[in-house]
């Protein structure tokens, strides 16, 4: 009865995208931030692998000792750096710890791909409108944790994902992009939180670009 399946064609909100805007001159260098799964992580290494996005990603730095995103990392080659929260006293001690690591691979770009923390200016400073955010919601609604749950809760019937440049008040920004999806009658946070991430993967690696391009 669902006129919608995982794999439609994303409702892309934000500018029509062509192949033209997405092409890169040079290769980007991407430090990639992730606390969990890192389905993220790996779509965007996969649209690098497949040439789709002119990019490298020298280094992987994650928070959580046990996260599943290391696996991933491990199979495309990408060194992955434990900084682990719990060690520092201070949220603008970790981000000088990692503002450090990720200078010392010579990144140009911030990718916060499930990145479970609150940035600081010591990391937003160092890397100016250079550091994008994956949000699951239809943002300036439902920033914040449990996007998911917070849209379910309110009952709307369309929510999304949004890449936005990050900046100190969380889940604030300009947006890069952003793709609609529709949240059906017997839809769960699971089940609305995978078809979410179908279109978090599509529009990620675009939206990698199009910020690169000025896209904002
Ligand atoms: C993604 O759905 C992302 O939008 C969300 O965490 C998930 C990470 O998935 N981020 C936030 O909620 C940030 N406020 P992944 O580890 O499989 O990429």
């Amino acid at each position: 009865m669902t006129a919608y399946s995982a794999n439609s064609t994303p409702s892309f909100i934000s500018p029509s995208v062509t192949v033209e805007d997405l092409y890169l001159d040079s290769p980007l260098r991407l430090g990639v931030l992730a606390s969990g799964s890192g389905s993220n992580f790996e779509a965007i290494a996969q649209a690098i692998q497949s040439g789709q996005l002119n990019a490298t990603i020298p280094v992987l730095i994650y928070n959580k000792p046990k996260a599943k995103v290391t696996e991933r990392a491990k199979r495309f080659d990408v060194p992955a750096i434990l900084h682990n929260h719990r060690a520092y006293q201070t949220r603008e001690a970790l981000d000088e710890q990692i503002v450090d690591t990720l200078k010392s691979y010579r990144v140009d770009w911030v990718i916060m791909a499930g990145w479970m923390r609150i940035v600081t200016p010591v990391l937003l400073n160092a890397f100016p409108h250079r550091v994008l955010n994956i949000h699951p919601s239809l943002l300036p609604s439902f920033p914040g944790i449990h996007g998911i749950e917070q849209a379910l809760n309110a009952g709307v019937k369309v929510t999304g994902c949004t890449v936005h440049l990050a900046q100190e008040k969380v889940d604030s920004g300009p947006i890069i992009m952003q793709a609609a999806v529709p949240i059906l009658p017997d839809d769960t946070p699971d089940s609305l939180h995978q078809r979410v991430q179908v279109q978090e993967h599509q529009i990620f690696p675009q939206a990698i670009a199009l910020a690169a391009k000025g896209f904002w």
